[in-house]
């Protein structure tokens, strides 16, 4: 036991968490498969991967793809990404219909092709155009919505306090907010403490993301920027079970035990086993080989970076499912 008080649970709206550790919505990595794999491992909120809102709508079918659920899920968090209000308020409504708990709106992705279409952090240079998207996507839907930011455009326009405001003022239930700018990129370290200002803006809750890795920075970010919860992003990759472990030792519940070889073996193989049929064989063993790799990187870290070098590079050249999982299965005894 840590001797910390422990944080009770966290409600968005109506909604009921079942813990402080969320993780992030992530393009490329939180499909189906991964979001499965976290909620097994005990992770209570996993949201999608951004799901563009005017293709949604109208159906594109790897578009929709993004936004699958399963009853297996019991959160289901869709992340809307896009600039026309009428198109983020019909997908919406269709993630609703499809049984999203939630749905977050994105407003921090810094990519060109995504600010360049005016969506993700470019709103964050277009308050006005953020609160039309806002208000049209809570006035549909009768599930909470939430707003995902980073602190500003760049270090001179940190708006994300106003930005807050605008989101609660317009029905948002809660944000998130990456404590970086969108000039930053992923550079630099995120600024935890900045995210004070938004936690002091609104009454909504605040989740903090950006670095956040472990208990220990788990606990100096949530410290540092007074937030209700914690997102986590890349510290996820290769191990899913991380955010449920996390949020086990911030419960007061204790340090989660080491997991065994065997059952993250066992973990893996599931993953891999329900991408290949999400999927199918051939794009379902391209997409799980970034996996691959994570896991891998994880598993043998006591081992040589020449050795795990090796290891991915053989495993990931292999094309046939069945002797994937017969060359990993001997590799991860061998690393154990
Ligand atoms: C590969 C990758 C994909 C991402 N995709 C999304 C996305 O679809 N939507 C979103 O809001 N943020 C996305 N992000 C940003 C993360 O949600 C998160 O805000 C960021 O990685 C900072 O958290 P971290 O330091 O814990 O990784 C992505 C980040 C990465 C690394």
């Amino acid at each position: 036991m840590s001797g910390q008080a422990p944080i009770p649970p966290l409600k968005i709206g109506s909604v009921a968490l079942g813990g402080r550790v969320q993780i992030a919505p992530m393009t490329g990595v939180t499909d189906l498969p991964f979001r499965r794999a976290a909620v097994r491992a005990g992770a209570s909120y996993v949201a999608t991967e951004m799901v563009a809102s005017a293709d949604f709508a109208k159906g594109r079918p790897d578009i929709v793809r993004k936004a699958a659920g399963g009853d297996d899920l019991p959160l289901m968090v869709v992340q809307l990404v896009g600039a026309d209000p009428l198109a983020m308020a019909n997908a919406a409504k269709l993630a609703e219909a499809a049984g999203a708990h939630l749905i977050d709106i994105n407003m921090g992705c810094p990519a060109k092709e995504v600010v360049g279409v005016r969506s993700g952090a470019a709103l964050m240079r277009d308050l006005n155009l953020a609160e039309r998207l806002i208000a049209a996507t809570t006035a549909v839907v009768s599930v909470p919505v939430t707003v995902k930011m980073r602190l500003g455009w760049d270090p001179c326009t940190q708006v994300a306090p106003h930005l807050a405001e605008i989101a609660a003022r317009n029905g948002a239930s809660g944000v998130t907010v990456h404590g970086r700018t969108r000039s930053q990129f992923y550079s630099g370290n995120a600024d935890w403490g900045a995210v004070r200002d938004v936690v002091r803006a609104v009454a909504i809750p605040v989740s903090v993301n950006g670095d956040i890795v472990d208990v220990a920075s788990a606990r100096a970010a949530l410290s540092a920027s007074g937030a209700a919860a914690v997102m986590m992003g890349r510290g996820v990759y290769g191990q899913p079970w991380a955010a449920g472990a996390i949020d086990q030792a911030l419960a007061g519940q204790g340090d989660a035990e080491a997991r065994s070889q065997a059952d993250i073996l066992e973990a893996v193989l599931v993953h891999f086993a329900e991408t290949l049929r999400f999927y199918g064989d051939g794009l379902g063993l391209k997409i799980f080989r970034k996996h691959l790799g994570w896991y891998v990187e994880r598993a043998c870290s006591a081992g040589t970076a020449e050795g795990r070098r090796a290891a991915k590079a053989r495993l990931c050249r292999i094309e046939n499912p069945n002797d994937l999982v017969a060359d990993l299965s001997q590799f991860w005894r061998d690393a154990a």
